[in-house]
């Protein structure tokens, strides 16, 4: 077909038909676009809904686990979005969204991956809010945290949320280098059931030398009295639970 449009159609002709290509997302009305949309993303869209349905069960059976929902990687507010539509009738939390709200940093050598580089995933922190607050959050409930972890997690944030601990902490932004400050940062804010959850745990290949595994790994190594058991995952996410500090020997 596209061999027979290129012989018979003259180039302008070509040229917009390109363009209706390009411009008009037809493919989604093919087999295949309709096989992505119905099965391939929806799967996603419902093992992502499992984590956080999960999540809820857990926290209302072992109620009240009060506090923050943190998120560690906004973009496009569709996981914020998922936290509200899922806590929403049985919590009161706050919500605070920590992105630089400017994409991906630098990428350092740890990091190299052909999907990642500098500035992509970009999404500009006044849009994240608009559509946060349109989905049904009321606007007192959020806040965001502005600039790259590495600057803006800094003891004086952290005061200025405590001392309210978090209930659940999502990290999804992707890179080792990324997550290793998250992990520092959020010590004081765990309690006896906050869930935490790695979206990105099988980056990377799966190798756990890199990417969240490696930050997570890392971290269980640098402090040895936290407590945690395994929650639950999917076949992009992990999750675990604090479950307390061991006991000084
Ligand atoms: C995969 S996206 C998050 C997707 C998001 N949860 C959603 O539902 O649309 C990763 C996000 O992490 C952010 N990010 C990654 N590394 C960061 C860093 N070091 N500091 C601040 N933000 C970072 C990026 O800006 C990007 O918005």
């Amino acid at each position: 077909m596209k061999t027979f449009l290129k012989k018979h159609l003259p180039t302008p002709a070509l040229n917009i038909a390109r363009k209706m290509r390009d411009t008009l997302p037809l493919w989604r009305f093919t087999k295949k676009g309709r096989w992505i949309r119905r099965q391939y993303w929806q799967f996603g869209q419902d093992q992502r809904d499992f984590v956080f349905m999960s999540i809820a069960r857990f926290l209302h059976i072992n109620r009240p686990i009060p506090g923050y929902y943190f998120e560690f990687g906004c973009n496009e507010a569709n996981t914020m979005r998922k936290a509200w539509n899922h806590f929403r009738y049985l919590f009161d939390f706050q919500y605070v969204g920590f992105d630089s709200f400017q994409g991906l940093p630098a990428i350092s050598e740890i990091d190299e991956q052909p999907i990642w580089e500098e500035g992509k995933l970009a999404f500009a922190e006044k849009e994240f809010i608009r559509r946060v607050v349109r989905n049904g959050m009321p606007a007192d409930k959020l806040q965001t945290v502005s600039g790259f972890y590495d600057q803006s997690l800094t003891e004086p944030a952290k005061q200025r949320l405590l001392p309210t601990k978090a209930a659940v902490i999502y990290i999804d932004c992707d890179l080792y280098v990324s997550t290793v400050p998250v992990l520092s940062w959020i010590v004081d804010f765990l309690q006896i059931g906050t869930v935490i959850v790695f979206d990105d745990w099988y980056c990377f290949h799966g190798d756990p030398e890199r990417g969240e595994q490696r930050a997570w790994n890392e971290f269980l190594l640098a402090n040895p009295d936290l407590r945690f058991v395994e929650f639950v995952r999917t076949n992009e996410a992990a999750s675990f639970i604090f479950v307390g500090r061991k006991e000084a020997a």
